[in-house]
């Protein structure tokens, strides 16, 4: 039995998605003129990915995708986000466009949109093209400017029926995890190429944001950064101090300057960087913004480490209550509050979470089902936590679960299962969970029955 949610204050529009990204599913990582990334380089790094797992094969998709939307629409969504593989369409990084590349994702477009799915593309879901990190990286301020170039050709390609457009998905990851904590590619661990990267993506976003706007006259487009609530691991002073630093280092950082406020001090003195800024970059940064988008996983609870890393702080974790597979703490309290922030604090006028799910160790049952009850639970708490916020004033306009499908969950491999669809990674056999039958349930339930003509 499940029991009903309420998601009446969500409006009637309300796009219904599923997200992916172009590394964790599409394999074919040598064809059609794709050159490598870097994340082929770093699952190359021995010890770098669980398992020596690669996204060589992921799931296949760039020969299912016929699959692959045929069982969106079987789900009944009305929205897809997907990402870009900047090495499949520029492949050197700058310069020419790869034709072969470009048509994968029109033909996908095409097929998205006869079967009534929005369709709504990322940019860069961090598969920088490894020639651009053999000349530095993000690190480099040319980087930047090659993102708008690729921004252009993908804009000028796709930008006809893509009107959804997010320039990067959470930056936050490429910054500090790829270049300070070096869990992530290029695998860096070092706090100045850091914050210069943190520096340039944000400053690609901009340019970039201008170059689809020009390519694409009446593109939407907005930024998908994840954010966590920050809460101290005890009351004492240091603490307390060391959630305000994590507060800097995972969300004011990411949302001060694309508003328009500049980096927020405080950090800079937590860092001690400098910022390779030059005249003008902070009105480029602060493009307006259409929407913005939420990825919502976990809260962060945190102490103070003064022998880590900047910003100097430990994850703790709560003591107790429940935890996803990822070990991550369940609050779904967290998307309303931070749904909550950007519309109060940031004055945010559209809304999307564009990712948010739960990674569980499915298996088939003999029966042929795949029984998710945690993730169920938790696909409605953080529906229902997303209605509170729209009636307490988040303008919400859409819900992106991660993932459409179980895939390349980054360092972690192929053992964290996200997906509302099962997949046998022997087979390449998609199986719908429970989950995204419920799932399929609750948007049939919400969307308003077709008016009779
Ligand atoms: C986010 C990423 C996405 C996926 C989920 C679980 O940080 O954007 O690619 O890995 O986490």
């Amino acid at each position: 039995m499940t029991e009903p949610i309420d998601l009446a204050a969500l409006p009637e529009d309300f796009a219904w998605g599923v997200a992916t990204s172009a590394y964790q599913i599409e394999g074919a990582v040598a064809e059609d003129g794709r050159s490598p990334s870097i994340w082929d380089t770093f699952c190359r790094v021995p010890g770098a990915v669980a398992g020596g797992d690669t996204g060589d094969v992921a799931c296949d998709h760039y020969h299912r995708w016929r699959e692959d939307v045929a069982l969106m629409k079987e789900l009944g969504v009305t929205a897809y986000r997907f990402s870009i593989a900047w090495p499949r369409v520029v492949p050197g990084g700058d310069g020419p466009a790869n034709r072969a590349g470009i048509d994968f994702y029109d033909r996908l477009v095409d097929a998205l949109l006869e079967a009534g799915i929005t369709p709504s593309a990322t940019l860069y879901h961090w598969d920088l093209p490894q020639t651009l990190q053999d000349r530095g990286g993000w690190p480099v301020r040319d980087t930047a400017q090659h993102l708008a170039s690729y921004a252009s050709v993908a804009a000028s390609a796709l930008g006809d029926r893509v009107r959804h457009w997010a320039t990067l998905n959470e930056p936050l990851c490429s910054a500090w995890i790829g270049h300070l904590e070096g869990r992530m590619a290029p695998g860096l661990t070092d706090v100045t190429a850091a914050v210069r990267a943190s520096y340039h993506l944000l400053l690609g976003h901009g340019l970039a944001a201008q170059a689809i706007r020009a390519a694409a006259p009446g593109a939407e487009v907005g930024i998908v950064n994840n954010l966590s609530t920050v809460e101290p691991a005890t009351p004492c002073e240091a603490d307390v101090a060391a959630a305000r630093r994590a507060d800097g280092h995972t969300n004011r950082w990411w949302l001060d300057p694309v508003h328009g406020r500049g980096f927020p001090a405080d950090m800079l003195e937590v860092y001690g960087v400098d910022l390779p800024e030059r005249p003008g970059d902070r009105e480029v940064i602060a493009q307006p913004l259409d929407w913005l988008g939420l990825n919502y996983y976990f809260p962060l609870v945190v102490a103070d480490d003064p022998a880590g890393p900047p910003p100097f702080t430990r994850q703790t974790g709560r003591p107790r209550g429940r935890r996803t597979g990822m070990d991550w703490d369940i609050d779904a309290d967290g998307i309303e509050s931070l749904l909550l922030r950007l519309t109060d604090e940031y004055g945010a006028r559209r809304l999307y979470v564009t990712e948010n799910g739960s990674a569980y160790p499915d298996t088939v049952g003999p029966d042929g089902t795949v029984d998710d009850p945690e993730r169920v639970r938790y696909l409605e708490e953080h529906l229902a936590a997303c209605a509170r916020a729209v009636r307490k004033g988040a303008p919400l306009a859409g819900y992106f679960a991660w993932s459409l499908l179980d895939n390349f969950e980054w360092a972690y491999g192929y053992d964290k299962r996200f997906g509302l669809v099962h997949v046998d990674y022997r087979t390449q056999k998609r199986t719908v969970k429970n989950s995204g039958r419920r799932y399929a349930d609750i948007i049939r339930t919400h969307r308003p029955a077709p008016r009779a003509a």
